[in-house]
């Protein structure tokens, strides 16, 4: 969009970074009036060198809000003293970084901020970089956060964030903020489905979904994490994110620079729709890794279907009924490899299971392809189950304490990937399946937390750089495996939604949503997804009824409508669907490709929200505006009401449109202020709606 503009100055005496201006776009002019107004807009008690509204706040002088950055100094020294040294700019074909050096002024560390924008957007990547120039013995990190983001002075601003559960991510929750501190985070290693590091604040609680002052951060991070939102006492607002300092140590040798990851930051004044859609934009064209494809192909996974019972016969039966609904990836989900048969043992043992597949895996993917489907494998690779060979070989692998007992999550431990030789193993054993495979697709899954987080052969040096490292190791893994693997597309999922960040997003594809399967349920995942995380990498599966979870029966268009929403995937078992059904699907699915670059590229406009009443809808705009996609879910008819009229958006008032089901012509005008009527009749009814823009003389385009 380009819609914002962001100040800051450096102050008198080089020592501080004063936050100057965030918000709508304004001319360098008025920057500088408001650089030259007294800055800070407070001078508090605290601060007598107004350094309350620092762009980043390392802990020291008579500062007293979250800091940014604590440090311990070989000689015991606890506090930084910086001062300003260098910055550059960097520039790319797709944007520019600014980076502004400071140095310690005793001791050599040096601190690097960093500034990403990219043409065409409103994000701002920030991180940082610390240096131990060497000479003075390590520098022990305590806390160090990738950016703090200072909000304009307003009454009182409203925090936006996502929480939930295994099978109830993504929920959206609002606080009006008081004098405090709201901290969400995870100290589980891993993202979480607990809360997810994403908010938006808005002033007064002011903003509507395409209206409105809305200010946005989100973290590129996929371990624990911490972002505080402050509001102190004089009523400043400042949101300071990165990895979590629970628990954490760094020790920084003489030599080494660290890089931290970054918590990007947005601002739109088109309220939460505005927000999301920049943020789905950004995803797109920044974040994602680069693939030849356009779209998202449909696909197939068996999980729910078989669960860990897979062998070479179902599945053989399975990928022919799936190719026949016109499925393009074939994942063969848990259960395929050693001893696998329930979740009791096998983790680790990365060898396939001769009882279930006779011949190897290779036939089975012959079949897939001669199918026409791409073949995809699930793997969990920073487990072990003790009942394995790996965990019999190397018990010291895992996370633990010496004296202490090692707790047991769906019978499994977390492998220490902070340690360079398992690094090294899981790098090796995931190059040979993929060498030894025709793979194009990997569902990387991760189900449980770190507990115990010990690594006693480490113990007299720095073990709680575990938190830290073992991240840093996946993300090396992953980024290795795909420069050695092009044709391997990722997913990724942790207990269904548990790892969705946009640090993860930058080496996956796409990211199984949750392993709550439920139709309806979904709605509601799936709309705070929507807030934070675009379309396109948002795996949805049609399965099964009465659901495996919530043992609701809801028809088969309805299921297919929520899931063709997002990323089509199909998980039910296929063996035991009807031809009429399997008819019914093939045509969702061939319809779903019709319009699938408008839903996984396209501008997502949330219409009715499934948290307010029976009814929920949203739109999608392919970015040329050509196109239109309305999905409507009704879940229980009431009153009998049955007219629903929904309001478009994002159209031109003086184009039109034609519907391509009923061939019905539109204007924009039309749909944008009197409405696009649907009939919904009784309970979980919905309707796919695709518009196409026509003129009056060319006809149908687009
Ligand atoms: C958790 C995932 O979310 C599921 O989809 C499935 O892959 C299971 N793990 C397999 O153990």
């Amino acid at each position: 969009m380009e819609e914002s503009t962001y100040c800051f100055r450096l102050g008198e005496d080089s020592s501080s970074l004063q936050h100057i201006y965030w918000g709508p776009s304004i001319a360098s002019a008025q920057a500088l009036e408001m650089s030259h107004a007294s800055v800070p807009l407070r001078i508090p008690f605290e601060s007598p060198k107004g350094i309350s509204r620092e762009e980043y706040a390392p802990w020291g002088e008579m500062r007293f809000t979250e800091p940014d950055l604590k440090v311990t100094f070989a000689d015991g020294t606890r506090v930084v003293e910086w001062v300003f040294e260098a910055y550059g700019i960097d520039r790319s074909n797709s944007g520019q970084t600014l980076w502004l050096q400071f140095r310690d002024q005793a001791y050599p560390l040096t601190v690097t901020l960093y500034y990403r924008i990219y043409d065409g957007h409103d994000v701002i990547e920030r991180w940082v970089a610390l240096e131990n120039k060497g000479g003075n013995g390590p520098v022990i990190i305590e806390q160090s956060l990738s950016a703090d983001w200072r909000l304009p002075p307003r009454d009182r601003y409203r925090l936006t964030y996502l929480y939930g559960q295994h099978v109830k991510e993504m929920q959206i929750a609002e606080v009006v903020l008081s004098p405090g501190k709201m901290v969400l985070e995870s100290r589980r290693g891993a993202t979480s489905h607990q809360f997810n590091p994403w908010i938006a604040l808005d002033p007064d609680a002011s903003a509507k979904e395409e209206s409105g002052e809305v200010w946005s951060a989100a973290l590129a991070w996929s371990g624990s994490w911490k972002i505080v939102v402050e509001t102190t006492s004089y009523g400043d607002v400042h949101c300071a994110g990165g990895v979590n300092d629970f628990d954490f140590h760094y020790h920084l040798d003489e030599g080494v620079r660290l890089e931290l990851p970054a918590f990007v930051g947005l601002y739109s004044n088109q309220g939460f729709g505005g927000i999301s859609r920049e943020w789905h934009a950004y995803q797109r064209e920044h974040v994602l890794p680069e693939t030849p494809e356009a779209v998202r192909p449909v696909l197939y996974n068996s999980w729910e279907a078989v669960a860990f019972g897979v062998n070479e016969r179902n599945q053989m039966e399975l990928a022919e009924k799936a190719a026949g609904l016109g499925a393009e990836v074939f994942v063969v989900d848990d259960g395929w490899f050693n001893t696998r048969n329930h979740e009791h043992a096998g983790l680790g043992d990365w060898t396939v299971d001769p009882q279930k597949f006779p011949h190897g895996l290779n036939p089975l993917i012959a079949r897939v392809n001669a199918l026409g489907m791409r073949f995809g494998l699930w793997i969990e690779p920073e487990m072990v189950n003790p009942e394995s060979d790996l965990y019999r070989a190397h018990p010291d692998w895992v996370y633990h304490f010496r004296q202490r007992s090692r707790t047991e999550w769906r019978n499994q431990l977390v492998l220490n990937l902070a340690r360079a030789d398992v690094r090294e193993w899981v790098f090796t054993t995931l190059h040979r399946l993929l060498s030894e495979h025709h793979i194009e697709f990997v569902k990387w899954d991760m189900n449980r937390h770190f507990s115990e987080p010990g690594w006693p052969d480490e113990a007299d040096r720095n073990p709680e750089r575990i938190w830290l490292d073992h991240v840093r190791n996946l993300y090396w893994i992953i980024d290795e495996l795909r420069s050695r693997h092009p044709q391997v597309a990722f997913e990724s999922s942790a207990g269904g939604g548990g790892r969705v960040d946009l640090g993860i997003l930058s080496r996956v594809e796409q990211v199984w949503t949750s392993d709550n399967t439920d139709a309806l349920d979904r709605l509601r995942i799936q709309e705070g997804f929507s807030y934070a995380y675009a379309p396109r990498v948002m795996m949805c599966w049609v399965t099964d009824c009465p659901n495996f979870l919530t043992k609701r029966t809801v028809p088969l268009g309805y299921r297919f409508h929520v899931a063709m929403s997002g990323s089509l995937g199909i998980g039910g078992d296929l063996a035991r669907w009807t031809p009429g059904e399997l008819e019914e699907a093939r045509g969702f699915i061939a319809r779903y490709k019709q319009v699938r670059s408008t839903i996984q590229n396209g501008l997502l406009y949330r219409l009715r929200s499934p948290r307010k009443g029976a009814v929920a809808a949203v739109q999608y705009v392919a970015r040329d505006g050509s196109e239109v996609v309305v999905f409507v879910w009704g879940h229980s008819q009431q009153f009998g009401e049955t007219k629903v009229s929904l309001a478009l958006k994002g159209l031109k008032g003086n184009a039109h449109y034609a519907d391509t089901i009923s061939g019905a012509t539109y204007s924009g005008a039309y749909l944008t202020y009197h409405g696009l009527a649907v009939n919904l009749v009784g309970d979980f009814d919905s309707r796919m709606l695709h518009l196409v823009r026509i003129t009056e003389r060319k006809g149908v385009i687009g």
